[in-house]
């Protein structure tokens, strides 16, 4: 074939190519060893030294003015491979993110969360300990002997004579005062337990308390209640009021009832509060010396205050809700409602 022809008839080939893959089938057909060319220089070996000469000088740029259109087109394909990714991969900022489902915060862990940040924030350590506990630690050690009428009022899971569900979180009181032997004392622990109740609208099998415990020197009734009136306006609002009525519990003498200003009529009187104004919250009152002797504390040297609050029940009167299974029920419909819930 004519050299002039070829560099034509390339030129009119690469015109219809449209992929890199048929650009590299048909390189060869005209660069390879063996392509269009190459051939062209077949007879060289019956030509005089002039004509080689001649003719290898044209096949050289022949060659090179072949190889030049390829890498052009070659160039070109490869921007428009380019361009035409990006077109396809085109991101539209401006369309709707998506959206991924967020969990809330659980309100009685949040309830939880406050109380933390509340009684941290005045020196007290957020001690823990199991759920299941001895009956030593649960009853025996804070005053509560096998055979005593209080411990009716919490009807146990045990698992055995010796070992129970904890019914409550004072057994924490116990291990701390046995760990501490003697020294001050200063601590809350929230966690999970368990009594043998009939679930309804007021009762849970498991649910939760907050155990406080400050013992010390010359720490009175007075701190108690000022260690629960922060606790009653960080959680339930800053205008609310406690009053201490006497109660009994076997691991506090004095026992106090610790109300507070109802949240629902402030005060005044309602349907909530049954007209008095106040809506009881927790249990508290000063160690009772035979639970600080048999902790091995010195009631002459070292004493101080308990409380336990539900966490069920302070969150129930926070955020009004008539119902402990909700927080038990994982129903989002419920959980959502907490979403900005601080
Ligand atoms: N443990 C009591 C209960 O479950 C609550 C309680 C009352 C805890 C008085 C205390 C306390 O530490 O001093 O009913």
């Amino acid at each position: 074939m004519e050299l002039e022809l070829i560099i034509s008839e390339i030129k009119e080939k690469l015109e219809s190519i449209n992929t890199i893959q048929e650009l590299a089938n048909l390189k060869p057909m005209y660069l390879g060893k063996k392509g269009k060319i190459s051939l062209a220089m077949g007879n060289m070996k019956e030509l005089s030294i002039e004509e080689r000469k001649t003719l290898g000088q044209k096949v050289n740029l022949v060659k090179s003015e072949a190889e030049k259109l390829f890498s052009v087109k070659e160039e070109a394909l490869n921007k428009a491979l380019i361009q035409s990714k990006l077109a396809k991969e085109k991101i539209d900022v401006t369309m709707p993110g998506v959206k991924f489902n967020q969990g809330t915060i659980h309100p009685l862990t949040q309830t939880i969360m406050d109380l933390e940040d509340l009684y941290v924030g005045l020196g007290y350590e957020v001690a823990e300990g199991p759920e299941l506990e001895t009956d030593e630690y649960c009853f025996e050690k804070l005053n509560l002997p096998k055979g005593h009428p209080a411990r009716d009022m919490q009807d146990t899971f045990y698992i055995n004579p010796e070992w129970l569900l904890r019914s409550q979180t004072s057994p924490v009181q116990v291990r701390t005062m046995l760990k501490k032997e003697g020294k001050p004392i200063q601590i809350i622990c929230p966690g999970k337990t368990y009594r043998r109740d009939a679930d309804d609208a007021t009762h849970s099998h498991q649910f939760m308390q907050c155990e406080g415990l400050v013992l010390g020197k010359n720490i009175t009734m007075a701190d108690l209640k000022g260690a629960l009136l922060e606790m009653a306006k960080k959680i339930l609002g800053e205008d609310k009021e406690i009053r201490l009525r006497p109660s009994f519990f076997p691991f506090t003498e004095p026992s106090v009832e610790v109300d507070v200003s109802c949240v629902k009529c402030g005060g005044k009187g309602c349907s909530m509060c049954k007209n008095s104004g106040w809506i009881e919250v927790l249990g508290a009152g000063m160690v009772n010396n035979n639970v600080l002797r048999m902790c091995g504390y010195d009631p002459e040297e070292i004493q101080g205050f308990a409380f336990g609050i539900g966490i069920e029940r302070i969150t129930m009167l926070k955020y009004g809700i008539d119902d402990i299974r909700n927080f038990y029920s994982n129903d989002l419909r419920f959980l959502k409602q907490f979403k900005e819930a601080k």
